[in-house]
């Protein structure tokens, strides 16, 4: 994967001569991000495209839009389900996770404000 050049985002290490780094989990793997990155910014410079499906094709999902609008790139965020990864800047020890939330039975739509697909 080619790297934007101005930001020469890549993955990073805890050895990357002393640069600021924030650690996240994403479902117990660690992952490094920069600071006043989103979460989605920081997995898609990870390597990771897509960290959620769709619920009637099992469709890969991730960043899509990038403003907060789709809501293609919801994720579980230290418990809270449903946050929009592209607008939520990472936090020291943010745990991520990919498990889906719990959909409502009588509307068949996620709980993430009503928006129905
Ligand atoms: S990518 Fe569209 S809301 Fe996050």
């Amino acid at each position: 994967m080619t790297r934007h050049p101005k930001t020469q985002a890549g993955p990073r290490t805890v050895e990357d001569g002393g640069t600021s780094v924030v650690h996240l989990t994403l479902n117990g793997q660690e992952l490094l991000a920069h600071p006043g990155q989103t979460v989605g910014a920081a997995l898609v410079d990870a390597g990771i495209q897509s960290w959620r499906t769709t619920r009637k094709n099992g469709r890969p999902r991730g960043l899509f839009c990038g403003i907060g609008i789709c809501y293609d790139c919801l994720i579980t965020v230290d418990g809270a389900p449903n946050q929009r990864a592209c607008i939520v800047p990472v936090c020291e020890g943010m745990q991520l996770s990919t498990t889906a939330a719990p959909v409502d039975a009588a509307t068949d739509a996620p709980n993430d404000g009503g928006t129905k697909r």
